[in-house]
């Protein structure tokens, strides 16, 4: 088999004496989507810094491309191409620019970066933007811009921080798409995430982390099915709050958040049937998913 592009034991991080990276293990494998999913402030964008060199590990070992333990090594900068969290453009110069400064940064050739550009427009699909300044890109271009600035030197491995955070459903459908390309072409990708739909669309594996801390990792499909029961009955009331008590007795596991109930079942039909005639609930079933795995283990619910 081959070996991981990321390999990582016992990784530890701390700030100011608490621990935001808190023993993780895990790997990266060759050609895969890899996910780590977690809330707000679980440890991603850490982990993905100290993956990346920017701030140093505390314990544990990284290995990259199988050869390297120090991740500011100029050889893992050209292999690795990375998108942070924050669209890090530089807003007064074109599309074009941002990438010929880019490619220089790396030390690439100026006629290599020129050939790399208009392939990278394209898939970025920016061609007719290539003479704008950034600052009048949308939201959307600009995360098109800077995933496709982080391909200038052709790395393996791509690292992306939350790449479609506070972007509109149509803006994130189009990265989601572009990934997958990606992806097909034989790239690997290394994503965090707190949309659990992001997750279940592109990743092969993932793990989910908080506090620091992996709570389940494996394939989405592989790992739902072993944490929870395959269906979920969703019960609201049309005039909250909710009155659990009524409903303290239907055949299934329960969970609430919010004013949302939730029926873990083997089968929704039996739910259903029992909540027949009960007009002041709103009553939807459907397949358990990602983010009720999240619930499950979390046991609440996620921060924005
Ligand atoms: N430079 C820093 N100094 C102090 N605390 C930090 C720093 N960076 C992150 N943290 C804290 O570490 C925790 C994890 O942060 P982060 O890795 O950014 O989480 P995520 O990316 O999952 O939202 C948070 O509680 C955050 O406040
Ligand atoms: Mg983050």
């Amino acid at each position: 088999m081959s070996c991981p592009l990321i390999r990582v034991q016992g990784l530890t991080k701390r700030y100011h004496q608490r621990l935001v990276v808190d023993h993780l293990d895990f790997e990266v494998r060759p050609g895969e989507c890899f996910g780590m999913l977690g809330p707000n402030g679980a440890g991603k964008s850490t982990t993905l810094r100290i993956l990346t060199g920017l701030t140093p590990k505390e314990g544990g070992e990284v290995r990259l491309f199988d050869r390297f333990t120090n991740p500011a090594d100029p050889e893992v900068h050209r292999r690795m191409g990375v998108v942070a969290q924050e669209d890090n453009l530089d807003d007064d110069l074109t599309v074009v620019e941002n990438f010929l400064v880019y490619g220089r940064y790396f030390g690439l050739e100026e006629s290599l970066i020129r050939s790399r550009v208009a392939e990278l427009l394209e898939f970025a699909q920016l061609s007719e933007r290539r003479d704008s300044a950034v600052r009048t890109l949308s939201g959307g271009m600009k995360r098109r811009l800077v995933i496709a600035r982080a391909l200038i030197a052709s790395p393996e491995l791509l690292i992306l921080d939350e790449p479609t955070t506070g972007l509109d459903p149509q803006a994130r459908h189009l990265i989601w798409q572009r990934l997958t390309a990606l992806k097909n072409q034989g790239t690997t990708l290394f994503l965090t995430t707190h949309y659990m739909e992001e997750a279940a669309r592109l990743c092969d594996r993932l793990m989910i982390i908080e506090a620091g801390a992996i709570l389940a990792m494996g394939a989405p499909q592989a790992l739902i099915a072993a944490h929870l029961e395959p269906e979920v009955v969703e019960i609201r009331p049309r005039h909250p709050p909710l009155d659990r008590e009524s409903l303290a007795r239907l055949p299934g596991r329960l969970e609430q958040a919010g004013d949302t109930l939730y029926c873990h079942t083997l089968d929704a039909s039996e739910v259903m049937a029992h909540l027949r005639g009960r007009h002041d609930l709103i009553c939807l079933s459907r397949p358990a998913g990602l983010e009720d795995l999240f619930l499950k283990l979390t046991g609440r619910e996620l921060r924005d």
